[in-house]
């Protein structure tokens, strides 16, 4: 585990709760209502990978048996903890870091992330795909959420200009995690698992805030 990062992330958690963070949502997406409505819908237990205050896991139980919740901070967890018990649903959580989740082959029907792969370094996205798929059974599935802020492009004529547009076509920024593009998720997505959603959309946070994000949704072939 990097300490420094987890260093990082478990402040957060002990300065805020989850309705003070920007990416916080009162309800779940609809996307995954939207998929628990598919015939096709997996069933088993569920993996909330960087689970936060718990607000999907608790979703989350209603429907899969076992419900766990990731976080790399503990703090995010004994939150978690707290909001299944109030909405008495039953859930269990860890303390990991994504990539490596610390799980049997083949343990969950479905995968959650919302905003956890974006935390993750970006050499280690290979990694991250490849645990999923060792941990979903055959149809499985992954549902994955990833944002980033929308800001305008600076004009081509200035010093930073040129610079973004290479950055929004390779995907890369400097110094810290790059933002996924659907074509890289395209390209890292195991051969095992088919695509069944990959869309990107503007959104705007209970913060106010307008982000760009992705949803993809992955079936991983029977
Ligand atoms: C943007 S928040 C999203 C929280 C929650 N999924 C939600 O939708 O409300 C990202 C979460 O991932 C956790 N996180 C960041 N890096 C992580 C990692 N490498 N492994 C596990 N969790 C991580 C953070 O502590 C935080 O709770």
């Amino acid at each position: 585990m990097t300490v420094d990062r987890r260093q990082t992330w478990e402040r957060q958690w002990e300065q805020h709760t989850g309705e003070e963070f920007g990416w916080y949502l009162r309800e779940v997406p609809g996307e995954l209502r939207d998929m628990l409505a598919r015939p096709d819908r997996p069933s088993g237990g569920v993996l909330d990978v960087g689970c936060g205050n718990g607000i999907a896991t608790a979703f989350l139980a209603e429907h899969f048996h076992p419900a766990v919740g990731l976080d790399i901070a503990l703090g995010a967890t004994r939150q978690a903890r707290e909001l299944t018990k109030d909405r008495g649903v039953e859930a269990a959580f860890v303390v990991a870091e994504a990539p490596r989740l610390p799980f049997r082959d083949r343990a969950f029907g479905l995968v959650f992330d919302r905003g956890c792969l974006q935390a993750v370094p970006r050499e280690a996205w290979p990694t991250y795909f490849a645990e999923v798929d060792r941990l979903l059974t055959p149809g499985g599935m992954l549902q994955l959420f990833v944002s980033k802020p929308v800001r305008p492009m600076p004009s081509l004529l200035s010093p930073y200009g040129v610079r973004a547009r290479v950055r929004k076509m390779t995907g890369r920024r400097s110094g810290g995690p790059a933002f996924l593009s659907v074509d890289l998720i395209r390209q890292l997505a195991p051969k095992t698992m088919d695509e069944l959603v990959l869309d990107e959309f503007e959104f705007t946070t209970t913060a106010n805030q307008k982000r760009l994000f992705i949803h993809a949704l992955y079936r991983k072939a029977a």
